[in-house]
């Protein structure tokens, strides 16, 4: 069965789908693409131009997502908007039956979290959130070795992510701005915060210090992998002007207690200037992980104590004789179900990736297996991230159950009232 799929934002993201639905047809004819939509037509139209290209077929073109709901009879609708819209996105797709898969972050808040998922428990639709490092197959490997003992039981980690220094990330200027992307720290923050509880658990406490140290964003330079998805993209609102001012924080540094015992040391910072220095490690009771970095196919780093060299890859498929590839994600690489590092440029890894979302998305419409990242681990994710934030604000440690709640949540209130939350 061909559900019909309709998207709405086809900005950097948009574009990204695009190719990833494309990616999705030469396994599976789950999904049609049948309408774009964007405020700004012609990047819709960029968009649709695209697709046509590759499938021989255009979907229509809207404007206005309430246009595109009355009249293009959609299944499910895919929110790849900047984030301030996904929750009103998700309640009007609801409210007309049709099943959703929004980017991360989920929300724009919590409370826009909260508000998303009881839209679809009233109306019995999907919620699926799009969280992509952790469907890369590397990111799937380590997991099965940290559950399989590989390193014993995880004591503490460390993940830092500082780069950035005076730059505007993705060149965008709603990311600048508090009341429409929650704090720049957050676009990032979530995939490091899915992936820190993916590997290690549940969280229960955070303390963080945060600040804003590059408060004036040079509009210029983009990452390479991510330029030439942006180039359509039709952005009015800062036109002409070479910086924009930030308004939130753009960096945190926190200490966080797991639900296991196991304690983390999480930095995230888009303010240093020259050197940008990434640190990912996990370490165990017998040994150490690097996990690998996202979307580069490289292996995980296993190395146990007293050992001279870190395991191969062959030893450490051996330590998870269970381990494949699920039948959604395989067919993306070559059928092959087992592998310890794989070969693949950027663009097609995050079209893969993507790919598998959408065929997760279309077998839990169909009856099949729930997806993922529901609400409650998309919630999560946010969580992790605004801990950081309100724990900033107050300078007070704050407990996840507060922040996922809602009952802390001062730095996250004017965000919600510019926003009708
Ligand atoms: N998973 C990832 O790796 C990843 C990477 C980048 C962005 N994202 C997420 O994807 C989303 C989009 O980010 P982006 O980089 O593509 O931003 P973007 O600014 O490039 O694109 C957003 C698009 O949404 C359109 N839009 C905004 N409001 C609209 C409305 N009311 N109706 C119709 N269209 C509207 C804009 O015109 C624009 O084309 C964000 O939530 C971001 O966090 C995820």
């Amino acid at each position: 069965m061909t559900l019909k799929l309709g998207m709405v934002g086809a900005g950097g993201m948009g574009m990204r789908h695009a190719h990833g639905y494309i990616e999705l047809c030469k396994q599976f004819d789950s999904f049609r693409l049948v309408a774009v939509c964007d405020r700004h037509a012609p990047a819709a139209e960029s968009v649709a131009s695209v697709v046509e290209k590759a499938t021989g077929d255009r979907p229509g073109v809207f404007t206005d997502l309430h246009r595109m709901l009355d009249e293009a009879n959609l299944d499910a609708l895919d929110i790849v908007t900047d984030t301030r819209m996904h929750h009103r996105f998700a309640v009007a797709a609801f409210e007309h039956g049709v099943h959703v898969m929004t980017e991360k972050p989920m929300g724009v808040t919590i409370r826009a979290c909260h508000a998303m998922r009881q839209a679809a428990q009233t109306h019995k639709r999907v919620l699926s959130i799009a969280e992509n490092y952790r469907r890369d197959p590397m990111n799937r490997l380590a997991k099965a070795l940290l559950d399989a003992g590989a390193i014993g039981r995880p004591n503490f980690m460390v993940r830092m992510g500082l780069g950035g220094g005076s730059a505007l990330m993705h060149n965008t200027g709603w990311r600048a701005l508090k009341s429409r992307a929650g704090s720049m720290i957050i676009e990032q923050g979530v995939h490091d915060a899915d992936l820190m509880i993916y590997f290690m658990g549940d969280i229960q406490t955070v303390y963080a210090e945060t600040g804003l140290f590059a408060r004036i964003r040079r509009r210029s330079g983009m990452n390479a992998n991510l330029a030439r998805f942006y180039e359509h993209r039709v952005e009015e609102e800062f036109a002409g002007q070479d910086t924009i001012e930030l308004d939130q924080e753009d960096s945190a540094f926190a200490v966080m207690r797991f639900a296991s015992g196991a304690v983390g040391h999480y930095a995230i910072s888009n303010a240093s200037h020259g050197h940008a220095v990434g640190v990912d490690t996990i370490h165990g009771a017998a040994g150490t992980m690097i996990p690998p970095r996202s979307r580069t196919g490289q292996s995980p780093a296993v190395k146990l104590e007293g050992a001279v060299q870190p395991l191969t890859g062959e030893e450490m498929l051996s330590l998870v004789p269970d381990w494949e590839l699920n039948d959604i994600t395989a067919p993306f690489w070559g059928g092959v179900r087992r592998m310890a590092s794989y070969d693949m440029p950027f663009d097609e890894i995050d079209r893969k990736l993507i790919a598998i979302e959408y065929a997760e998305l279309a077998r839990a419409i169909t009856g099949g297996a729930p997806v993922e990242v529901g609400p409650e681990t998309g919630i999560k994710a946010l969580g992790l991230a605004y801990a950081t934030l309100e724990s900033g604000m107050t300078r007070q440690p704050v407990r996840m159950a507060d922040i996922l709640e809602g009952s802390v949540e001062g730095y996250q209130a004017e965000v919600n009232a510019a926003n009708g939350l």
